[in-house]
């Protein structure tokens, strides 16, 4: 049977398996999940007082406000991480462009018609860059409105705008996030499993990052 036939998630011999994350990788994933779940709930918990219920969920108001900021920094550092190991495979380049451009095929279910994609396909690309400049404004915001009684009065417009920037920039993050989980836990078949045990099927990979999976299977040929 070739490979392709294999189904694209499902059970699959050891040497249809391939790797997609190393362990590094996975659990700075994981961590920087955890700390998002966190920061969603206890930020929401402060947006609005319909939603503060929600900070019992985690030890109350006063604990949820002492661990936000703490947790705000563990997920600047793990999406700063991501961009350490990821910033290459994230590049947007003249294949993206032309995978934009053939979106249409995607819409209609006609994915044999769209360009091959590498590692990561366009709009995981954008998800992740979404998230990088996001990071970067919210842990400046933040900043500022955890040392806000140090800021001088004639800088007050620095707590607003610090206040309006957090605010926003934190709403962007829920609409990738929601996104981002959809897609990859319920759209695209076998991406969890990959987050999780650090593999995926021959099948998977060459149906949704083609490009990743021949120059892979390129060098483990020339090694050979
Ligand atoms: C509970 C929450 C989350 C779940 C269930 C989840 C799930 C996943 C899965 C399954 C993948 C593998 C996709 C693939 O290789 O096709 C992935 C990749 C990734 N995740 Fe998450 N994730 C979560 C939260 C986050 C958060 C908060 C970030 C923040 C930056 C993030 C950033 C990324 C990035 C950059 C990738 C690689 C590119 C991509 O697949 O989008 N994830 N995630």
């Amino acid at each position: 049977m070739s490979s392709n036939a294999v189904s694209r998630s499902g059970a699959a011999s050891h040497e249809d398996l391939i790797p997609r994350y190393t362990l590094r990788e996975r659990a700075n994933h994981w961590i920087g999940a955890l700390a998002y779940a966190y920061l969603l709930v206890t930020g929401l918990a402060f947006w609005s007082p319909d939603l503060y219920w929600l900070a019992a969920i985690v030890g109350g108001g006063p604990v949820a406000r002492f661990w936000h900021p703490w947790l705000g920094l563990v997920f600047t550092l793990s999406v700063f991480w991501m961009f350490v190991e990821w910033r290459r495979d994230m590049q947007l380049d003249s294949n993206d462009r032309a995978w934009a451009k053939a979106m249409p095929y995607y819409i209609r279910n006609e994915d044999d018609k769209l360009p091959p994609v590498g590692r990561f396909n366009y709009g995981q690309k954008l998800f992740f860059w979404g998230m990088f400049y996001s990071v970067i404004l919210l842990v400046l915001s933040g900043v500022a409105l955890w040392y806000t009684e140090a800021l001088p009065w004639n800088l007050r417009f620095v707590r607003y705008a610090a206040v309006l920037i957090h605010a926003s920039v934190a709403m962007i993050t829920i609409g990738l996030f929601m996104i981002h989980v959809y897609m990859s836990v319920f759209l695209e078949e076998g991406s969890l499993p990959a987050m999780i045990h650090g593999t995926v099927t021959r099948a998977w990979a060459w149906t949704f990052h083609r490009s990743w999976y021949e120059a892979l299977s390129g060098r483990s040929r020339s090694k050979q």
